[in-house]
Parts: C-alpha cells; structure tokens; sequence
C-alpha cells in the first residue's frame, strides 16, 4: 500500500516538473547547506584541538572565525533553500489547485449530485494546502536529513569505526519507539482532523438553517450536538497529544542516555590518547546530526504519507472522465439551424436505473416555432431541457439540431445556440450588471439596459440602491422571484440565442409582475425556436403547440382548444388551474 501511494507523490512530480530551473537551484541550496553543516563539525573540532587545548589564542580566534564564516554561509544558503523550495510547494499546489479545478468545471452536472460538494471543496482546499506544506517543508526536510545522514554517516566512519557502530546501534533503539508511537499519534491525528471536519460541517449547516432551527425551538438539542462533536474532537486530541507527550520523554531520555554512553567510551580513548578531543567533539556533533537526521525522517515520513494520500484523491479528481464524451470529429453548428427533434428517446438518470424518467418521447419542434410542455409534477418535463443542453445523454434515441445528433456537436457550441431561463433562476454573488452580461461578457452598458428594458427590469433595477451597480450576493439585496426571473430573462435576451428553453415560474407570482413577465417572455420569443414548461394558461394561448407529458410519455399534443377536446389529462390541468385563479 504505501509503494503505491509513493508512486502516485512521483506522478504529482509532472506539476514540479514545470519548474525544472527553480528545482535545480532548490537542489543545489538543500545540497549545499547539508554541506555547510557537515563542515560546523570540522569548525568544532579545529576549536577544540587547537583553541582550547593547544592554548593558542590566536588559533582560538582563527577558529571562531571559521565557525561565523561558515554560519554565514549556512544562513545564505538556508535563505536560498526555504525561499526556492517554499516558492515550489506553494506554486505546484496553486497550479493543482487550478488544474483540479479547471477539470471540475467541465464534468457531467450529475457528478455533482453524486459527489457532496462539500468533499469535492475540501479536497481542492485542504488537500491542496497538504501538498504544499509537503512540498514546501516535509519534502525538503526529508531530503535535507537524507543528504546530512548520509554525509554524517561517512564522516563518523572516518573519525572512528569502533564508535560508528556505537551510535547506529543508538540510532536504532531510538528509532523503535518514534515509530511505534508514530505510528498511533498519526492514526489519532487523522481521526483528530476527521472530527474537526465534523464540527465544521455540522455548525456550517446549522447556521445555514437557521431559521428552521429557531423556529422549530431546537437550539437546545442542536447545542448538545454540537457539544457532543466537539467533545469528541476533544477526547481524540487528548489522546494523541498523551502519546506525543510519552513519545517526547522516551526519546529524550534515550538520546541522552546514548549521547553519555558514547562520550563515556569516547572520553576513555580521548584519555588513553587514541583520539583527541577535538575529534571527540566533532564526532559528537556528527553523532548528534545522523540520529537527528533520523529522527527527522521517520518523523516527516507520516507526513509524507498523509501527502500520497491528499495527492492519490486529487489525482483521482483529476482523471474523472465526463460521461459527456466529446465528438472526435465535431460537426460545426453553422447554418444548420434550429429545428429540433427528440426521436423515441428513453432515459433514466443514473442514480435511478430502474425507473424511467422519458420514455420512447418523440417530439419535433420547428425552426421558430414554439412547443409548450404541460404536465404533472415529476412527468419529465425538465428532464427535456436536461437532454436539450446535453447535461445527460439519453439511453435510447436521439436529440437533433437540425440534421445533427448533438452527441456530434462540442458541448460548446450546442450550448451557445441556447438560452436557458430557470423556473428558479439563481444569480451570482456579482452586481446586477455582471448578471445579465453573464452570457455575453463583453456586451456594452447600452446593450445591457436595452436588454433590461426588453425584459421589463430596468424601472425596478433603477430604483436599487446603486442601479446596475447593486451588488446581489449574501449581503447585497434580496429580489423578489419575479424580478430575479426578469434578470434572467434580461440575461437570455442579451445572449441572443436561436433557442430558448423557459421554464416557468410556479410560484404564484402578482398580476403585475406576472403580466410584466409575460410581456417580456412574448419579446423573447419573438423569431426563436422555444421550449417553454408552462404552468399558466395565459402562457399556453400564444405557443403553436402544446404536448401533454405525463410519467415521461408524451400522452396528448395540439393546441389548446384541441387539447380539451381530446385529453382528459389536459381538461384536468386546465380546470385545476382555473379553480385556483377564482379562489384566489
Ligand atoms: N437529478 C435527478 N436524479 C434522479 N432523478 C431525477 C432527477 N431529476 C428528476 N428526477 C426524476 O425524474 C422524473 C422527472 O422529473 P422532472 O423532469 O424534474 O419532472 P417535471 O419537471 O416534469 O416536474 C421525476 O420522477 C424525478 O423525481
Ligand atoms: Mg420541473
């Protein structure tokens, strides 16, 4: 398991691949300050040997000097080190970051029904940050010990065989407790963050339903929940730190331990005059890197672990095909219309393989002309507009644009023949202004106002706080449904399209802003090709044609006074529709 996860950290290595200069010169600063810190211990022992013992001032103060020129040379090359590989781990992880997200937003809608968008954030967010502490310290720490251990190591063997196998011997009863409690304080530290995750979605959901909590009275329940989360949270963020805190203590004491055991055996050769002392101190020195070096490795490989993890679900993320498939050779949208046909199409959504929602639909819809669809809730009305847009492909049968298939269109193109008006339409945290150009980004501010003034929304934008300008996000204002249904109908009317897709309002709306969507649908309309979902009669008087969807079938189609006549299903519709208007 853990090769495997190593693997996927090299495939990530593609993003740092982009940077070879910057990673060559990180390189060479890791390698050169390990270098630089080697040297210290030849500082030391030059100190001892010829300061102290030889008693030569002079040499004392070559010898100081020795050691500040070096720490000089190590604080440069440890700037160059942390600057160039924090630089690294903080642009890969943006540039993954981006690249995670550019993928994200050209998948299959229903993958985000299926994923929790809450996941799907989280891994763009923490995963990312992950590799970039990773990359930027873990990584480099792991290979900067690399290179101090091996450099050590070989230096300790030149100095003294005899205490070389003293300290791996110490290195190794070091090593046994860091990784058996390593091991636990990671397993807590993941469930840690696991819970604190919990709190987190849990109070982000409570505040968003806020209302519903007050109203309901159930603060105090919510309370003892959220209590319990973060009382978890707790408990396990006790525990762990119990063994990091035990952890702490062995290896203390166990260093220690070791480090006077060896100065003791050395001590004894310094005394019998087979070392001197300021080889004694360099060894030390050396000593005190290797284990630490170690210790610093099998500290960071948890982490590294944790990383391979992070980068195994963003990599996944990433190669999460569309089931969207694209046309290997598309056929242009140019000139070919806007007649559209669903021939015998059968679907069902995916999380719902059983149960039909079209099926065997066949409808025509001429080049600008306009189809209403009526129905019960739930006949597979928006359905429709779902396969029109392509957001799913049908099972059986086909959707046609003009003569084309638009499986053999880009999604692109086929998309931008259309405009689509939401029966709840959602905008975005942006200023009205930025809403209608939606469509049509580089559209002027004359054309935005004519566009608003087609859609009957210019009076009531003008009156906002800062017009055009008014920001509608979380804390901008609040329209009401029918004016948020007039931006978007402003928007539709700025892009222009050949088709349009309406579905409309059901929320009762008032006369006045009912009529004033009428109107401003009737402007749309005009020379279009049009699907509308109709709830309101009114709508239906002026369409050229009316299909009556029921359970996915097409039951009944014609134009209204025919539909009484011949559907039972339509006389229903219409009558209930009638009662509520005169109960009204
Ligand atoms: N995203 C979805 N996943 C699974 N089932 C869905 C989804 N959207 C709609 N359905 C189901 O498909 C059927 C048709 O729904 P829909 O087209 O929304 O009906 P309408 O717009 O006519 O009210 C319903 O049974 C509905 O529950
Ligand atoms: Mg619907």
């Amino acid at each position: 398991m853990p090769s495997k996860n190593y693997s996927v950290l090299l495939q990530l290595g593609r993003f740092l691949l982009n940077y070879k200069g910057t990673l060559v010169a990180a390189g060479c600063a890791l390698i050169f300050t390990a270098g630089v810190t080697l040297a210290m211990g030849q500082g030391v022992k030059i100190l001892i040997d010829d300061g102290f013992v030889a008693g030569s001032v002079e040499k004392l103060n070559n010898a100081a000097l020795f050691i500040v020129a070096i720490a000089v040379l190590m604080s440069i090359g440890t700037y160059a080190r942390f600057y160039l590989v924090s630089w690294l781990g903080e642009r890969v992880s943006a540039d993954i970051r981006q690249a995670v997200f550019d993928h994200l937003i050209t998948l299959h809608p229903s993958y985000f029904e299926e994923n929790r968008s809450g996941e799907i954030m989280s891994r763009l967010t923490t995963d990312t940050t992950l590799l970039q502490t990773v990359i930027g310290s873990s990584a480099s720490m792991a290979l900067r010990s690399f290179f101090t251990f091996i450099g050590g190591l070989i230096l300790l063997l030149i100095t003294n065989l005899k205490l070389t196998a003293f300290v791996l011997a110490g290195v190794q009863i070091v090593l046994v407790p860091i990784l058996l409690y390593g091991r636990r304080v990671r397993t807590l530290s993941r469930q840690s963050q696991d819970t604190i995750a919990e709190v987190g979605s849990h109070a982000g959901e409570i505040i968003q339903q806020i209302k519903t909590v007050q109203s309901y009275t159930q603060e105090a329940n919510e309370r003892k929940a959220f209590e319990g989360h973060v009382e978890g949270a707790f408990n396990i963020a006790r525990k762990r730190i119990k063994q990091r805190a035990m952890l702490i203590a062995v290896v203390i004491s166990l260093i220690f331990s070791a480090i006077a055991a060896m100065l003791w055996v050395g001590g004894n050769d310094v005394i019998n005059g087979v070392m001197t002392g300021g080889e004694l101190g360099a060894f030390v020195f050396y000593a005190i890197i290797v284990a630490g070096s170690v210790a610093t490795i099998s500290e960071v490989i948890g982490e590294l672990q944790r990383a391979a993890g992070a980068a195994e679900r963003l990599l996944e993320l990433l190669s999460i095909k569309s089931t969207i498939e694209l046309p290997s050779q598309p056929e242009t949208t140019a000139g070919i219309g806007s007649r559209i046909v669903l021939d015998k199409v059968t679907f069902n959504y995916p999380s719902r393989p059983d149960q039909a929602a079209l099926e065997n639909l066949s409808l025509v819809i001429e080049e600008g002309k306009s189809l209403a669809l009526v129905g019960p809730s739930g006949a597979g009305k928006s359905t429709v507009f779902e396969l029109l847009q392509r957001f799913y492909d049908p099972d059986e049968g086909t959707v046609t644009l003009g003569a084309i298939n638009i499986r053999e269109l880009m999604p692109l193109d086929l998309r931008s023949q259309l405009a689509v008006v939401a029966q709840q339409p959602t905008l975005f945290s942006g200023d009205v202004m930025h809403n209608i150009r939606y469509g049509k980004p580089e559209a002027s501010k004359a054309e935005v106002v004519a566009a608003a003034k087609a859609a009957n929304a210019h009076d009531f934008i003008e009156k906002l706080p800062e017009g055009y300008e008014s920001f509608l996000g979380e804390q901008g204002v609040r329209l009401s449904g029918g004016q948020r249904q007039r931006v978007a109908i402003a928007r539709a009317i700025l892009k222009d399209p050949k088709i349009l897709l309406l579905d409309e309002a059901t929320s009762a709306l008032d006369a006045e802003s009912e009529h004033r969507i009428q109107q401003a649908l009737e402007n749309l309309m005009q020379n279009r090709t049009t699907v509308i979902i109709a709830h309101r009669l009114a709508t239906i008087r002026n369409v050229d044609s009316i299909a009556v969807l029921d359970d996915g079938h097409l039951v009944a189609q014609g134009t209204h006074d025919e539909l009484l006549e011949s559907s039972a299903l339509y006389r229903r519709l219409s009558e209930l529709q009638f009662q509520e208007r005169s109960g009204q």
